[in-house]
């Protein structure tokens, strides 16, 4: 399914401790901070600014939810990984993120981006470690590519589906500045939804 812009998107609010039920099957947004979450929802989303894009990483400390049409949800979650954030706030970040995983009933897919510039770091391996554990359907996206040159695009996404121990297949590209890999994203996301 190619993409198209959906016509309603309503913010159903900012939780830091429990979720609402999740009524309609969810896909998740996951990643270190600063990489891109929020812009690749509000890409994907065709809005502007549904999710609220940070210059400053370690922003999202809840799960911002959205709801698409009435049809699916989407959950942007806090990102991980930044320097300055204090170890306590790290732990409770780790617990929301493992509760969250463990239990949501609704999760039906979780995209995992990374910075397509970068090589994959550790704590993006221990969660992609901890979804294939779980068997939670994930996809990961590398963000940022119109930074990088088109041979310099592929090179990337090789290498760190290499080294993230992922298929191929299981590795996309995504600008949200040009809306490069928008279709493909989007297609893989309809298709584990409709599963
Ligand atoms: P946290 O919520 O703090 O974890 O960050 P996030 O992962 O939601 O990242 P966010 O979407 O706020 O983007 C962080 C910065 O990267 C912003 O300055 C964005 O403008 C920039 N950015 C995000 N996506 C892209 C992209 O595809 N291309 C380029 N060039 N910049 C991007
Ligand atoms: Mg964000």
């Amino acid at each position: 399914m190619i993409w198209k812009r959906p016509g309603q998107v309503d913010f159903i609010g900012s939780f830091p401790n429990t979720l609402p039920d999740g009524k309609l099957p969810e896909v998740a947004f996951a990643g270190r901070s600063n990489v891109g979450k929020s812009s690749a929802i509000n890409a994907l989303l065709g809005r502007k600014k549904a999710a609220r894009v940070s210059g400053r990483p370690g922003r999202t400390q809840a799960i911002n939810l959205f709801s698409v049409d009435g049809r699916i949800s989407v959950a942007d979650l806090p990102g991980y990984g930044f320097a300055k954030v204090p170890e306590a706030m790290r732990q409770a970040w780790k617990g929301m993120i493992e509760r969250y995983l463990g239990e949501r009933e609704s999760l039906k897919l979780v995209v995992v981006l990374v910075d397509s510039r970068h090589d994959a770091q550790d704590l993006d391996l221990a969660l992609i470690e901890a979804l294939q554990d779980a068997l939670i359907p994930f996809i990961v996206v590398g963000t940022k590519t119109d930074k990088l040159k088109r041979n310099q695009r592929k090179r990337q996404l090789n290498r760190l589906a290499d080294d993230l121990g992922v298929k191929r297949s299981q590795m996309l590209g995504l600008s949200s500045l040009n809306m490069d890999g928008r279709d493909v994203v989007w297609a893989a996301i309809e298709r584990a939804l409709s599963q």
